[in-house]
């Protein structure tokens, strides 16, 4: 029987084609099923350039020049057929120039790819999505509200490789910020780095401000990565290392010129990224500033999906991660007693809040726990 469908105007139809307008008789054109396949598809990107990065492909063609397939194969010692597959994989994500069998490093891969290009992410590649395996059980994670292997089961394990992975990038970010902020004007700053990493931020300020020093904290276990970095960054001798939980460490009130909170926030939970806020307000002298670095959604949690996807990572992966928006940030940096608050970006993607610390300050609405 005919089943009338739910075009009120079939007659526009009649200079429509069906591929054009969709099926005959309702004004509904099937949307692509493109996104679908991307989804489908962004795991096979991922685990193509990772094992390109495993197997030194980015590192042996900028070594060999534009070359053909059967030298890299030979090599890095692998089947013609399959280091083929594997580059022509690189290739249609845009991470390779090829024409026929001969392979070239793109500006990208150049940049980004090479072990010792100017802003490599080559060892931010297996880090940065969080333990594979917890991608495996992530419906299990929603159900559970927690998942199976948070980060902070093993945390050493997990920020080791991962500070050393986002050094490059971090270090670019903090240096580039004096643009915008000129820390590099202060005098003899007093700083204060919490969950340093590689300590990019305190290594930035310390070479802008040559009498200036710091304050780098971290995890027993993570923070030889910094001590390793200042050494190497010749800013040793001008920094304190003070390991241990940011939460509860000691921190002198009033003392510090700029308090840094690089990329902690996001996996601390609101009461605990209000928390460190509290902390960096109550270490800051009056007219110091607190640069809080992270990754933040629009206020309608849809408009910058590289930041929302991150707080999704933070989910899959942590026992209290979530990515916090631009709004609630600067709600809870106001109701800690901050003024001026500023959002820069001193390089693309990377967002920091900018807070300064009142001559006569009200109190800090919020406890460290
Ligand atoms: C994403 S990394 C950010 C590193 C650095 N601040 C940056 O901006 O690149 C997070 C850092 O926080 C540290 N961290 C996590 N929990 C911590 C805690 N409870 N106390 C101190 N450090 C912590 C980790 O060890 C890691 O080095």
């Amino acid at each position: 029987m005919f089943e009338p469908r739910d075009a009120p105007y079939p007659e526009l139809k009649k200079t429509h084609t069906m591929a054009h307008s969709g099926r005959p008789w309702t004004d509904f054109k099937p949307p692509p099923a493109a996104p679908v396949w991307a989804a489908i598809e962004g795991l096979g990107r991922y685990y193509i350039l990772l094992a390109s990065i495993e197997l030194d492909l980015f590192d042996t063609i900028q070594r060999l020049g534009p070359t053909s397939v059967e030298k890299i194969s030979a090599e890095i010692g692998a089947p013609v057929d399959h280091v083929r597959s594997l580059l022509d994989g690189v290739v249609a994500q845009g991470l390779l120039d090829q024409f026929v069998d001969v392979y070239e490093l793109n500006d990208t891969a150049k940049r980004y790819l090479v072990s010792d290009g100017p802003a490599t992410m080559a060892d931010l590649v297996a880090v940065a999505p969080g333990p594979h395996e917890n991608w495996t059980r992530l419906a299990e994670t929603v159900r559970n509200g927690r998942p199976a292997t948070p980060i902070e089961d093993d945390p050493v394990a997990f920020y080791v490789p991962l500070v050393e992975g986002t050094f490059t990038t971090m270090f670019r970010c903090a240096t580039r910020a004096d643009l915008k902020i000129r820390y590099s004007a202060l005098a003899a700053p007093r700083v204060l780095d919490l969950g340093a990493g590689g300590a990019p931020w305190a290594i930035a300020i310390l070479k802008g401000c040559p009498n200036g020093t710091a304050v780098v904290n971290d995890l027993p276990g993570v923070i030889q990565v910094a001590e390793r970095k200042v050494g190497e960054h010749g800013v040793a001798d001008r920094c304190e290392l003070r390991p241990g939980d940011f939460h509860t460490i000691e921190i002198e009130p009033d003392t510090y010129d700029i308090v840094v909170l690089g990329h902690i926030c996001r996996t601390e939970g609101e009461e605990g990224a209000k928390a460190l806020i509290s902390r960096a307000f109550d270490a800051l002298k009056p007219e110091g500033r607190l640069l809080l670095a992270d990754y933040f959604p629009d206020m309608e949690r849809k408009f910058n999906p590289h930041a929302v996807i991150m707080g999704t990572t933070m989910m899959a992966s942590t026992e209290r991660g979530f990515t916090f928006t631009h709004k609630q940030f600067s709600e809870w940096l106001t109701d800690a007693g901050f003024a001026r608050v500023r959002l820069i970006e001193p390089i693309g993607f990377q967002q920091t809040f900018v807070a300064t610390k009142p001559r006569s300050t009200p109190p800090s609405t919020h406890q460290a726990g």
